[in-house]
């Protein structure tokens, strides 16, 4: 285990499991179609690397981008896209790929802009993790993984100022890092 992490929550066995839930449900559901997955960089790539192997439909991807200015481990309503999609999504199934649905800002902002510019026939929300309790905006994932507490979560993808991202698992912090950073 690495230095800084006080306790891993979810092993790669774990996160197989999960993955191979969603891309169940996913592939029940669309049935005969071929979405459009949209996952959201850089959190969302390992998550969506196993995801787009497993699900047995037809698919095609494309990458997106965005930031979001807020203090600390909380984002803010003030979303910009920093790399927009290039491919045609008007008429189709789309389904964002995210690592992390928390206040919501960043994917609330997402959908509407994906919708209005694009008109694609559906958009839905598939995120490997989901913190209803710190909610902001009006916004649901219709397909997720697992529900987590109020608490910084790092590894598979989900970072902490850029690091850890390439750990095989989920953990959560010593908090000797954070205070690390303060100083
Ligand atoms: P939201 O706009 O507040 O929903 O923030 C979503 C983004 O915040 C995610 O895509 C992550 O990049 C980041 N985020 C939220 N919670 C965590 C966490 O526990 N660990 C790592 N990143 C997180
Ligand atoms: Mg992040």
């Amino acid at each position: 285990m690495h230095q800084d992490i006080e306790k891993i929550l979810y092993s790669s066995e774990d996160l197989s499991k999960l993955v191979a839930c969603i891309s169940d449900e996913i592939a029940e559901d669309y049935k005969g179609k071929s979405p459009v997955l949209i996952p959201i960089l850089k959190g969302s790539v390992m998550f969506f690397a196993d995801l787009v192997r497993k699900l047995p439909l037809d698919c095609t991807f494309d990458f997106m981008s965005a930031t979001s200015y807020g203090s600390g481990t909380e984002s803010s309503g003030n979303v910009m896209i920093t790399k927009d999609i290039t491919i045609d999504i008007k008429g189709k199934d789309v389904i964002i790929v995210e690592d992390i649905l928390d206040t919501g800002n960043t994917l609330f902002y997402i959908k509407n802009y994906l919708n209005d510019k694009y008109e694609p026939a559906s958009i839905r929300i598939c995120t490997l993790f989901d913190k209803p309790s710190r909610r902001k905006k009006d916004i649901k994932a219709d397909y997720s993984g697992d529900e987590v507490d109020d608490m910084f979560i790092v590894g598979y993808g989900l970072d902490f100022d850029e690091n850890y991202r390439d750990l095989p698992y989920i953990g959560v912090l010593k908090p000797a890092v954070y205070k690390k950073t303060k100083e």
